[in-house]
């Protein structure tokens, strides 16, 4: 009897705990679901681009924060799952493949570099899950062969306008008639910019002496920068990424390279100066999405949230990260539903959204019109040339 009553007594314990434990599960699981709105990021954490990709992660981070803080979005909290993709594009197919069938991710941030982005392109399409990327520029991320990708957007300016600048900057500010081409021939984005530049400049009637290449991680660029220097071009361009043109910045200084040396968004880095060193850089020129001396009150007032929350000075890659995830945000309040189809189509009707660096539309090829700033570095510091504010 005394033997029944114990079986009894731990019978009903058990079952009373197991009931708990799967109650609690249930609810937990309730919670990630109705209670979370799960967005992904695919990003250079490490490799060759870490600096860039950091900055974006905390730029998209702090948006995020805020919006939680505030209540969140629909009632709901964001939870942002960020993947390394090192820096390399098939690292970034990897990234994208697990934040959407693990994570299960209703959008997906990312990356950086357009070769990186390219990669994920065909992944996210098939999986319909919308991918923006605050930062790659080629043109091929958002429009292939003529055709628009359906769920991949930008919320930044491409190539063909920042190399049509800077060889309008060329040509007109720094009255040059002659040119050599300096590209990176492991990125797509170099590789389209290098184009660009080519076919403006010689439009413009200026003359390509040279185009020379290289490639990602590599260290020694004397030799060819002896034979530029032997050509006497009035500007080298330069449009790849700060890790090597800091490099190359220091080699070309030490070499005593007369050319004005001129780049594009890529160099926007305090890694390129660290490299390279003041004196190095100084008198380059390069185009970028936003001056930090700009005195707009949307950017005096992203700088002070920025510096409170990092304790250090944004970069571009910052605001861009930013201004992404304000404008997925306000798709999502607009779709009224975190479901990828209803916020890829919110997305699409994305117009004059007031965001950090302006107002943003995005266009039928699902790309931002927005203006570029071209800068000089000088004592070590960005300085305001120009802003090119794009005609629609
Ligand atoms: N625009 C670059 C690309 O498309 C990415 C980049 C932007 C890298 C700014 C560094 C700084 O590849």
């Amino acid at each position: 009897m005394r033997e029944n009553i114990h079986k009894m007594v731990y019978l009903v314990l058990t079952l009373t705990i197991m009931s708990l434990l799967f109650l609690g599960c249930g609810a937990k699981e309730n919670s990630s679901n109705t209670n979370e709105i799960l967005l992904g990021g695919d990003y250079e954490l490490t490799g060759g681009l870490a600096a860039v990709g950091k900055q974006t992660v905390n730029g998209i981070n702090l948006a995020i924060k805020q919006t939680n803080d505030n209540g969140g979005v629909l009632g709901k909290k964001i939870k942002f799952i960020v993947a390394d993709n090192k820096s390399e594009p098939s690292e970034a197919a990897n990234a994208i493949t697990k934040l959407i069938n693990t994570d299960k991710v209703k959008l997906v941030f990312g990356s950086v570099a357009s070769s990186n982005v390219l990669a994920s392109v065909q992944i996210a399409e098939d999986a319909k899950i919308p991918l923006i990327t605050a930062t790659a520029t080629n043109p091929t991320v958002t429009v292939d062969n003529g055709e628009v990708r359906k769920y991949i957007f930008r919320t930044c300016f491409i190539d063909p306008f920042q190399g049509d600048i800077m060889a309008n900057f060329a040509i007109n500010t720094l009255q040059a008639k002659t040119a050599a081409i300096y590209v990176d021939s492991s990125s797509d984005y170099s590789k389209g910019l290098a184009t660009i530049f080519e076919q403006n400049f010689t439009k413009h009637g200026g003359k390509v002496l040279l185009k020379e290449a290289f490639l990602q991680k590599d260290q020694d660029f004397k030799a060819t920068l002896t034979k530029i220097k032997a050509m006497n071009p009035d500007v080298i361009f330069i449009p790849a990424y700060y890790e090597e043109v800091g490099k190359i910045l220091k080699q070309a200084s030490d070499l005593g390279v007369k050319a004005k040396i001129l780049g594009t968004d890529g160099w926007d880095d305090p890694k390129l100066i660290e490299i390279a060193g003041i004196s190095a850089v100084e008198g380059t020129y390069f185009s970028n999405h936003y001056s930090p001396q700009d005195t707009d009150p949307h950017v005096v007032k992203f700088v002070e949230s920025y510096r409170a929350e990092y304790n250090q000075e944004p970069s571009a890659l910052a605001v861009l990260g930013y201004d992404a995830a304000l404008v997925v945000i306000d798709a999502i309040k607009r779709a009224g539903s975190d479901d990828p189809e209803k916020i890829r189509q919110a997305l699409e009707e994305t117009k004059d959204m007031q965001i950090t660096t302006g107002l943003l539309s995005i266009d039928q090829n699902h790309n931002s019109i927005k203006s570029v700033v071209v800068v000089e570095l000088k004592d070590g510091q960005q300085v305001f040339k120009e802003k090119i504010v794009p005609t629609k």
